[in-house]
């Protein structure tokens, strides 16, 4: 293992300068961190627990690092967070990564240096750069919500997508259908990749075919869902329903067929995933699979505190189940379909 002092010799600067730039008690030029940072990495360098042990007392906040968006899914996981640390007498400091790695590990160099009790990440965006700087910070208490990569000091917390999935697609089978559509998320994220997983097995439990024609890509965002749907309509097999993986994806296709004179569900059925607050309001209403919001926030916040408490505590990975909210832009397929 590496000593700081090494590090110091590698990288060209003092061991103290390595020191602020580890424990953020002093500004160190953005260069220079990052000098310091990559060094550390070559080097395989931690930290040692016990230089950290010196840390001030508690300061009872809570950072958390989110990819900002438009889609109300996170902020309706935020407020989770945020009604939970209030309970608890702890404040949140929520900073926008807007899905950009240089203000991510920019936001975390500050949240250490304000000396922030725990961490929660919620980054759709996979930040290699975070997770290794995340990974020096081996006694910073930290929850990773969401998705994203397991760390030896770190709890996960997430959506049993696949079980999603698997839900939404038998949901359509019971009403019928059998020319299924899905538009999935990007598939460099896992609950993307889980809920085309959980797609094929309820059709392969059924015995229906897996039709490469009806399996469209979108982004997790309305125009995704509207340009896949557009697609999709092209296909040779004409689908019956579709299988949005997320509510904002779901609403751009809802649009694309309704400009093309389709109604939803008399010609096609539509189901969701995320069960955001305006699916009930959109027209017709939205059937979607509901991921607990709520409830993820508040086990995010809850096991971040059991961490401060003991920072010890092995690695877990909680999983939350989703289940089926139905509402009218599902129906049996018309009977000449
Ligand atoms: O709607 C955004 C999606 O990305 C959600 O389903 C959530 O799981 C996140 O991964």
């Amino acid at each position: 293992m590496a000593t700081i002092k090494e590090v110091a010799e590698r990288a060209g600067v003092s061991t103290a300068t390595v020191s602020h730039v580890i424990n953020q008690t002093r500004f160190v030029a953005p260069s220079t961190c990052e000098r310091v940072w990559l060094t550390m990495r070559e080097l395989n360098y931690a930290p040692s627990a016990v230089a950290r042990s010196l840390k001030v007392q508690t300061t009872n906040s809570i950072g958390m690092l989110v990819t900002s968006s438009t889609n109300p899914f996170f902020a309706e996981v935020v407020r989770g967070v945020e009604r939970y640390c209030f309970s608890q007498g702890y404040n949140l400091i929520l900073c926008n990564t807007e899905g950009n790695a240089q203000t991510a590990s920019s936001y975390l160099q500050m949240l250490i240096r304000k000396r922030i009790d725990g961490l929660l990440v919620m980054c759709t965006d996979t930040h290699a750069g975070l997770f290794e700087q995340l990974q020096l910070q081996q006694d910073l208490p930290l929850v990773v919500m969401d998705w994203g990569p397991a760390m030896p000091h770190s709890d996960r917390i997430q959506d049993n997508s696949q079980r999603g999935g698997y839900l939404a697609t038998r949901h359509l089978i019971e009403l019928g259908h059998q020319q299924i559509a899905i538009i999935t998320g990007p598939q460099d994220k896992q609950p993307a990749l889980e809920r085309l997983a959980g797609y094929q097995q309820a059709l392969l439990e059924a015995k229906l075919p897996i039709d490469q024609a009806l399996i469209g890509h979108g982004d997790f965002d309305c125009e995704g869902g509207y340009q896949a749907m557009r697609r999709l309509m092209q296909s040779p097999t004409r689908p019956t329903a579709v299988f949005a993986c997320n509510d904002l994806m779901a609403m751009g296709a809802i649009r694309a067929l309704q400009e093309q004179g389709l109604s939803v569900p008399h010609d096609i059925s539509v189901i969701g995933y995320d069960n955001i607050a305006f699916a009930a309001y959109l027209n017709p209403p939205l059937t979607s699979i509901s991921q607990p919001k709520q409830e993820l926030g508040q086990l995010a916040v809850q096991s971040l505190l059991e961490r401060i408490q003991q920072p010890q505590l092995p690695a877990r990975t909680l999983r939350l189940e989703p289940d089926l909210v139905l509402r009218s832009s599902t129906a049996a397929p018309k009977p000449s379909s």
